[in-house]
């Protein structure tokens, strides 16, 4: 029997429902044909957004939305996406798939489907090949309430109230996509262009510095040491692939074994990567006030045969469920820090948790972790631990058993488990100190390691109720988790 301790007694922090968060890049099907369809569509759609994606992102109370990218973000020229649409100048995303990009989704449809979503806005700013007067305008389109040249633009384009926008972005990926700037050169622009991006009247915002590429660790560095107290959140990327390099990063489909233990391999790598992450800021910023925004990550394969590759179009199996299980246990884990992730992205682009097709939708296994993680958020971390043996070969060998849990306001424990072992299932002998004394529910994400939903199938792959395999015990619980499977324990007050 393996042990797993949670300890209610002990909260190390609190987990912001925005580690729960989406971002959506004009890229490929994500906003054109995904999100959004145009208020002419035969699709269902409340002001062009389509209905069955909004109601299913509310379902897994999507906190918080990026946008506009990505790479897009610093070729983005926010003027091009407002007025009338017809007049709408037209551009080439040369990012992705070079395809003719219209600009029907604007800020104002960005900031509507926000509103549809419930959700908080996080705009991305443009440093790569926008100018800081161009910045400064959208944040004083956006949020300024009185009478401005930008707000009475706002107010002749249909909005006269502001929007609330708290989180912005001052750059992405600049090391690469958004300018190919050194570390030094990037904190100076950022000090720069973060200047005039001003709290208009009540609005406050939250400023995001663009961190770095998985471990360049200088780049972190340097930007803590430049322009700490300049900022409110740093990023970092972090996808995970198979291969060796980028170039032959394997398919989300029919994969050996191996491929199995090396993707999560690079998934768990994110623990090392926060871990280090927080070391560097803590030397710049002892007390914490800055947020690491691990603001893109999830899984990356190649795009299914057959497909635009500028695209990124890719299926979602168990595996990619797994991908976001164990991560999300560790963002939950390093919540003193870690404030807010982003998947990349939501709809029809990487490790989505939805995918359409013409007026057909299907929710991925990723959708269901979201679903079955959604009670962490906002909920206080408990400390806990899982006794764990190691499997996979050489260089990816990886724990079998991982965990987290929390405890929400109305004293509800959550404890979220992932089994990566491929061949063994595991009795777990759970020892829950402090946790309410009533009734115990579970749910239960398994099936075959490359088992996905189809426009076939949809729901070959969902969530089974798991409570009646779980025993109470004097200490707290008892219960097999299968091979290849997440698992979800709620015990109420
Ligand atoms: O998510 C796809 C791309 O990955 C983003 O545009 C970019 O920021 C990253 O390299």
């Amino acid at each position: 029997m393996n042990k797993l301790v949670v300890n209610t007694y002990k909260q190390p922090s609190r987990i912001s429902r925005n580690i729960y968060g989406h971002f959506s890049e004009h890229l490929g099907r994500c906003i054109y044909g995904g999100l959004y369809v145009g208020e002419n569509s035969p699709i269902p759609n409340v002001n062009g957004m389509r209905t069955d994606v909004v109601e299913a992102l509310k379902r897994i109370k999507i906190p918080v939305l990026r946008w506009p990218g990505g790479c897009f973000a610093d070729e983005y020229h926010w003027k091009d996406g407002i007025g009338d649409k017809k007049l709408r100048k037209r551009m080439v995303n040369t990012h992705w798939g070079g395809v003719v990009e219209d600009n029907s989704f604007g800020t104002h449809e960005f900031m509507e489907l926000c509103r549809q979503l419930s959700c908080e806005p996080y705009v991305n700013g443009n440093v790569g090949s926008g100018t800081v007067q161009e910045m400064q305008e959208w944040v004083e389109y956006m949020t300024f309430d009185g009478d401005s040249p930008m707000a009475r633009l706002r107010a002749e384009n249909g909005h006269k109230q502001p929007w609330q926008l708290k989180y912005f972005g001052v750059g992405n990926e600049n090391w690469g996509c958004g300018g190919n700037m050194t570390a030094e050169e990037y904190a100076n622009q950022y000090r720069r262009y973060q200047t005039y991006v001003r709290n208009y009247g009540e609005n406050r915002i939250y400023k995001i510095a663009c961190g770095p590429n998985v471990s360049d660790y200088r780049w972190s560095e340097v930007l803590m040491r430049e322009a700490a107290p300049y900022m409110d959140g740093l990023t970092l990327h972090h996808y995970s692939f198979c291969g060796e390099d980028f170039a032959h990063k394997g398919s989300a489909l029919g994969f050996p074994e191996e491929e199995w233990y090396s993707l999560l391999h690079k998934a768990l790598y994110m623990d090392t990567l926060i871990e280090t992450h927080k070391g560097i800021m803590r030397r710049y910023d002892p007390e914490g006030r800055i947020g690491l925004l691990v603001d893109e990550w999830g899984a990356w394969h190649d795009v299914e045969p057959g497909t635009n590759p500028g695209f990124l179009y890719q299926q979602n199996t168990l595996r990619d469920a797994m991908v976001a299980a164990v991560t999300l246990n560790i963002f939950n884990k390093h919540s003193d820090r870690v404030r807010m992730a982003n998947l990349a992205q939501t709809v029809n682009v990487l490790q989505s948790v939805i995918l359409t097709e013409g007026e057909q939708m299907l929710l991925t296994p990723t959708y269901h972790v979201f679903d079955m993680y959604r009670d962490h958020q906002d909920a206080m971390l408990a400390d806990s631990f899982i006794q764990s043996e190691k499997e996979g070969e050489g260089a990816y060998r990886i724990p079998t058993l991982q965990e987290s849990a929390s405890v929400a306001k109305d004293g509800t424990l959550t404890v979220t488990l992932a089994n990566l072992s491929l061949g063994r299932d595991y009795e777990i002998d759970a020892v829950l100190l402090g946790a309410p004394s009533g009734k115990i529910e579970a749910s239960l994400l398994g099936g075959r390691m490359d088992a996905y939903n189809s426009f076939e199938q949809p729901d070959k792959i969902q969530p089974q109720e798991f409570g009646s395999e779980v025993r109470r015990t004097s200490s707290g619980a008892a219960f097999k988790i299968p091979a290849h499977s997440i698992l979800k324990l709620s015990v109420r007050p």
